[in-house]
């Protein structure tokens, strides 16, 4: 029996070794293996055989639910002995074998639901004296002796869908600790006066789970061992109005103080059903799905201390003024689907919540009224939430300010008014609520023209939602002059397409407001000042409009830049307005602004810098627009400190100018999230990349571009150069050709001579000079020429007779310098040339 065991293990043994390396088994796709994370082992599903014997030693939690184990042999735990949680549910154990608790000593939580366990004898868990949590659910136990009575520990024991005969799980007092008991969904059908005795000494107890327990007989005193109780969970039970009064009777003497009683066929509640627990402490009763139909006057009147009760789902046809008769500490009233139409729409009488002085949350959503008349809610002198969505009512299609003035005297702070076929709101219609704050009117049918007086009074109304009322609310002017304090304002897919578009705005006194929604209004038009003044707004929801004619460059009189009014805004929703272009200034000045979207527009090329001033940008959605390329002029700002950016499904144009930069940014995103990077983000062009993820594109085929950037560059230096020196030959060259004729002198070593060289000198300095610049040289050397000074010109002083270049030579020599009037002439001079 154990040899081909451990055979068919093997493959899951090395499977683990393979995968890992480690012991740790770590699955990749669809769990192959045990997953081990923080000491907590999870070989649920895998179809094992017997317990993985390769697991870390030191793991405190197994789970080896849901496989097929058919045994747990103490052996197999011998690798565990750290374990305090152990979940063997839904295998086919049929027995606890004593060893279990023997091997591991700290056990703490045993999950043995959906096996086949059936004798339990008090040997087999006699060791688990650490255990606090026995769930032995859906078994098929017998019980032997006292099985449960070595359980110092225990505080939770469920022993439900067992088909137990009997809810005596022992005779002798025991689970000193036990806190909650699940005896759900067993066989038993009557309580004994001592089948809870074995619970005498367990003061903590607290939840009885007795659901579906098809009680029919209750003795006297079944409860009296467990007076301390304080849940008791009697759901599905099928009791019937005799055997819950029954019921309630016995517990008169406990501390109940929650009690649930759903789906136990409770049709009628009489004036007595729930007499026994007038002694009680009651605060909480569920009676819901009950298909209950009448309610006698008085039937509540012993629950004077109940806080909640819960009526959702049932079939009343009638509230009368004595229904809640004495529940005069009443807090929440749920009567959702609690009074629906059958064969005749249900009646709310006058004055049927007068009792409830306390009430400050009543619900009745989805409930059938016939009317609401001037007293039916008159009394609620605590209330503070009446919510009758989707809830339908003759009297709330055409309200006015008769229709809610029982309101008057209830401090009520919330109204919901969703999905209540409304048609139209008359003046001052809510006139009366002074202390409301949030007034929700969703999902109706309003079409009128908002004149401003069906909100008055409503002064205090910071939240108005109005969203969803089939585009025919008309606005004006004066729509929200009565609701100064407006904080958020939602009416989203309610207005007509020109409702905005009027002058002065109509939201222009809505100081605090901070959340605006006009999406899926087919907007197409609205004034430059429709935001005036919103200087504390900031989410704006205008997505599902037709705004892009507004940014258009060609639109009349430029641009609308309806933004620079809202510098607080941090969500701007512009999702499919068919926008094409975003003028430069559009978004200037925006620095809060912590998500935009753009999605499903038609924005191709954008200009650059538009987003610049978007610092503080956490989210920025661009998805399936008609982007091809992501420059950096563009985008490098807007994606600097992103923590999520959805840019997929544009056509992009993978080559180096359009995508090199992006790719290099999505390669190294720094914390910032792109879902769908792989299969989403799709090159279109160029050919060679159609349909390919940009991460496919090649960076590195860019950079081989370098070379050929280098030699362009050095090209065109050249060419540059070259033009210069051109054109400083062909103006300057003169000029270059003296300091060159000077240089080379020098370097010759042609020399002036020097003042002790001794020699006879005639002149002071031989001077030369072109021909054409005698007339001005004579002059200067007039001015110049006295005694200390003497000149040789060549015209004057030549030695008449002489050879010219001898006498030259000759005056040259008696000469100390020779003095060069160097200008362009002389340069020209076919002598100086020579
Ligand atoms: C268990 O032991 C492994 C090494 O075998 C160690 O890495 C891990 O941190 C330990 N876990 C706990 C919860 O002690
Ligand atoms: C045991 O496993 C079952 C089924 O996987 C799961 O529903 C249950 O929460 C687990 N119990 C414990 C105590 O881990
Ligand atoms: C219960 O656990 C404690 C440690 O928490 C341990 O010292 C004790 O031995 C355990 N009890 C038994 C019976 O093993
Ligand atoms: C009572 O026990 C049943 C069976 O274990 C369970 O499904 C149900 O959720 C429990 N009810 C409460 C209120 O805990
Ligand atoms: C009900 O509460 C009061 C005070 O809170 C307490 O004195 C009384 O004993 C409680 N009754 C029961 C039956 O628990
Ligand atoms: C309840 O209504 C009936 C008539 O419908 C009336 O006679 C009775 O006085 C009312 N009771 C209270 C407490 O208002
Ligand atoms: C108003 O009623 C609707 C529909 O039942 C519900 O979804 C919404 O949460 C309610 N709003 C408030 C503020 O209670
Ligand atoms: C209610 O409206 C009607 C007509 O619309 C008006 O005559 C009446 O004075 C209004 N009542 C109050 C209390 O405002
Ligand atoms: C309702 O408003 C009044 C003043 O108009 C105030 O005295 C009262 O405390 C408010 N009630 C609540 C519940 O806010
Ligand atoms: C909407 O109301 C304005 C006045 O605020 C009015 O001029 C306009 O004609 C109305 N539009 C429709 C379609 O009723
Ligand atoms: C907004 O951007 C413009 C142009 O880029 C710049 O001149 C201006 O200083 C920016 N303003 C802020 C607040 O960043
Ligand atoms: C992305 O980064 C990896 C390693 O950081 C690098 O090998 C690869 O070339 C990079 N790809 C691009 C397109 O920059």
């Amino acid at each position: 029996m154990h040899a081909p065991r451990s055979l068919l293990l093997l493959p899951a043994i090395i499977m683990c070794h393979f995968m890992t390396g480690q012991h740790n088994c770590v699955a990749i796709h669809k769990k192959t293996s045990c997953q081990v994370q923080g000491g907590r082992a999870d070989c649920s599903h895998l179809r094992l055989k017997a317990v993985p014997p390769n697991l870390p030693r030191n793991i405190t939690g197994l789970d080896v639910s849901h496989n097929d184990l058919k045994a747990l042999p103490p052996g197999s735990l011998a690798p565990y002995p750290l374990l305090l949680h152990l979940n063997v549910s839904y295998n086919s154990i049929a027995k606890l074998d004593q060893g279990v608790c023997r091997t591991l000593p700290l056990l703490q939580t045993l999950n043995m639901a959906h096996n086949v366990v059936h004798l339990l004898n008090e040997e087999d868990v006699s060791l688990c004296t650490n255990l606090t949590r026995l769930i032995m659910a859906s078994n098929k136990l017998l019980l032997r002796g006292e099985p449960f009575s070595a359980l110092q520990s225990l505080r939770v024991l469920d022993v439900s869908m067992n088909k137990l005969e009997s809810a005596k799980l022992g005779s002798r007092p025991q689970l000193p600790h036990l806190v909650s008991l699940d005896l759900a969904f067993n066989s038993f059908t009557t309580l004994k006066k001592g089948d809870f005795s074995f619970l005498r000494h367990s003061p903590f107890l607290q939840i009885l789970n007795m659901s579906s327990v098809l009680l029919k007989k209750l003795e006297p005193g079944c409860f009296e061992p467990i007076s301390g109780l304080r849940a008791l969970i009697m759901d599905g039970s099928n009791m019937g109005t005799q055997v819950i009064s029954k019921l309630c009777s016995e517990l008169s003497a406990t501390a109940i103080d929650s009690l649930f009683l759903r789906k136990t066929k409770l049709i009628t509640l009489t004036k007595a059903t729930f007499k026994g627990l007038k002694e009680t402490n009651l605060t909480f009763l569920d009676l819901s799905r009950n298909d209950m139909e009448k309610i006698e006057g008085g039937a509540f009147s012993w629950l004077s201390r109940l806080h909640t009760l819960i009526l959702t789902d049932n079939g009343i046809k009638l509230l009368t003024n004595d229904t809640f008769k004495g529940l005069n500490s009443l807090r929440s009233l749920q009567l959702t689907k609690a009074l629906v139409k059958r064969h005749s729409t249900p009646i709310i009488e006058d004055f049927s919540f007068r009792p409830l002085i306390a009430l400050e949350s009543l619900i009745l959503q989805r409930t059938a009224i016939h009317d609401i008349t001037e007293n039916t809610f008159t009394g609620l002198s605590s209330l503070r939430e009446l919510d009758m969505s989707w809830s339908s009512c003759a009297s709330l299609r055409n309200i006015n300010n008769k229709t809610l003035v029982s309101l008057s005297g209830s401090p009520l702070l919330k109204l919901n008014l969703t999905g209540t076929a409304i048609a139209r709101i008359n003046p001052g219609s809510f006139f009366f609520l002074r202390n409301l704050t949030t007034l929700l009117l969703d999902f109706n049918f309003i079409k009128q023209t908002l004149t401003g007086e069906e909100f008055e009074g409503l002064n205090r109304v910071e939240e108005l939602h109005m969203s969803n009322n089939h585009q025919t609310v008309n606005l004006s002017s004066r729509s929200f002059v009565n609701v100064p304090d407006l904080r958020l304002l939602n009416l989203g897919r309610s207005l007509k397409a020109e409702a905005v578009n009027i002058d002065p705005s109509p939201f222009r006194l809505l100081l605090k407001l901070t959340v605006l929604d006009l999406s899926n209004n087919n907007i197409a038009n609205f004034r430059e000042n429709m935001l005036e003044g919103l200087v504390n707004l900031k989410v704006l929801s205008l997505q599902h409009n037709n705004l892009a004619r507004l940014w258009k460059t060609g639109n009349e009189g430029g641009p609308l830049l309806y933004l620079k009014h809202t510098p607080s805004l941090t969500t701007l929703l512009l999702d499919s307005n068919g926008l094409d272009e975003i003028p430069a200034e559009a978004l200037r000045g925006l620095s809060n602004l912590r998500e935009i979207s753009l999605m499903n527009n038609l924005l191709n090329s954008l200009k650059d810098s538009i987003f610049d001033n978007l610092s503080s940008l956490r989210v920025f959605d661009m998805q399936k627009n008609l982007l091809t390329a992501v420059r950096p002029r563009v985008f490098k700002a807007p994606l600097r400190n992103l923590s999520l950016l959805l840019m997929n499904k544009n056509p992009f144009d993978c080559t180096c100018e359009s995508m090199l930069w992006f790719v290099t940014w999505l390669n190294d995103t720094h914390g910032t999230r792109v879902p769908g990077l792989r299969d989403q983000y799709l090159c279109n062009t160029p050919l060679a990349y159609f349909n390919r993820s940009v991460m496919d594109f090649d960076g590195l085929s860019c950079k081989d571009m370098t070379p050929f950037q280098a030699l362009y560059i050095l090209s065109s230096t050249a060419v540059i150069m070259l033009t210069v020196t051109a054109l400083l030959v062909r103006f300057h060259g003169w000029r270059i050709q003296f300091y060159w004729n000077v240089l080379i002198n020098r370097t010759l070593g042609f020399s002036d001579a020097k003042a002790d060289e001794g020699r006879e000198f005639e002149f002071d300095a031989y001077v030369i000079h072109a021909e054409k610049d005698a007339d001005w040289v004579d002059r200067w050397m007039a001015l110049l020429g006295n005694d200390l000074c003497r000149f040789c010109l060549e015209d004057r002083d030549s030695i008449p007779g002489m050879l010219k270049l001898n006498s030259i030579v000759d005056n040259m020599r008696k000469s100390r310098k020779i003095l060069f009037v160097v200008t362009e002439t002389l340069l020209r001079d076919p002598w100086c040339l020579r």
